[in-house]
């Protein structure tokens, strides 16, 4: 089976609009462990609705979560800290005081808007973050009309940021026109980081098989396995946590 990396989830239980309780993060996992996902980035959202997430909460909820898991389902699966940051202007400062989370302590951030937000003000972020030394990853791209305008992914790589795309958008029905977008981006090799963003076990459970089809079917193995796998590997590079 492919090996994959899901790099935006909403796993941990009781802190946003994902999980309820440790039950529901296990059942999720146990999903996620039968479609190939070894590592898991839980990212809780950090925007006007969850302000007040602690770091150090998510770090003790990610230890636990993988504890569990390893000893519920058998599954040598990893759970990395990590947050889907919604962008505003008092973002950097707040990651260089350590109350908003990296992913795995990298200088990579998961970062998200508002999805009528101007080409402008994503363009801005992306340079604000790189000035100050991130790399900011665009959570679901798709997600964007501004993003969708032909040459603005182009031009977002070209100035540092990387490219998250949802596997439920990529694995949509082919004449949906997100996911003609999302195969779109693939084909043109332009998709950096794939994640599932679950959040429950019901409409947003992990969902890869029909995304991960396709591609094994229509983009080059090498290529596959960056986008599922090997990027997200290099993103976390270097994180350890005290249970493994
Ligand atoms: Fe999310």
């Amino acid at each position: 089976m492919t090996r994959i990396m899901d790099i935006h989830s909403h796993i941990l239980p009781g802190l946003d609009d994902g999980a309820e309780d440790m039950q529901e993060s296990i059942q999720m996992l146990d999903q996620a462990w039968r479609q190939g996902i070894t590592e898991v980035v839980a990212t809780p959202h950090y925007s006007f609705m969850y302000p007040n997430i602690c770091p150090d909460r998510i770090r003790t909820l990610c230890r636990e979560v993988q504890k569990r898991a390893r000893q519920e389902l058998d599954a040598d699966i990893r759970i990395i800290p990590g947050q889907e940051i919604m962008y505003s202007e008092d973002v950097v400062d707040l990651l260089e005081e350590g109350k908003l989370l990296t992913i795995g302590g990298s200088r990579h951030v998961l970062t998200e808007f508002r999805p009528d937000v101007s080409y402008s003000y994503i363009f801005r972020a992306v340079k604000d973050l790189v000035f100050a030394g991130y790399i900011p990853i665009i959570a679901h791209a798709e997600r964007y009309g501004a993003v969708r305008t032909a040459g603005r992914v182009e031009e977002l790589r070209g100035q540092g940021a990387l490219i998250q795309l949802n596997s439920r958008s990529a694995g949509g029905k082919w004449y949906h026109d997100t996911t003609r977008w999302c195969r779109r981006l693939l084909r043109k090799e332009m998709v950096d980081l794939f994640g599932t963003d679950m959040h429950n076990i019901r409409e947003r459970s992990p969902e890869t098989k029909s995304a991960v089809e396709w591609m094994k079917k229509s983009l080059k193995e090498e290529y596959v396995e960056r986008v599922l796998y090997k990027n997200g590997l290099g993103v976390i590079r270097g994180f350890r946590n005290s249970s493994q």
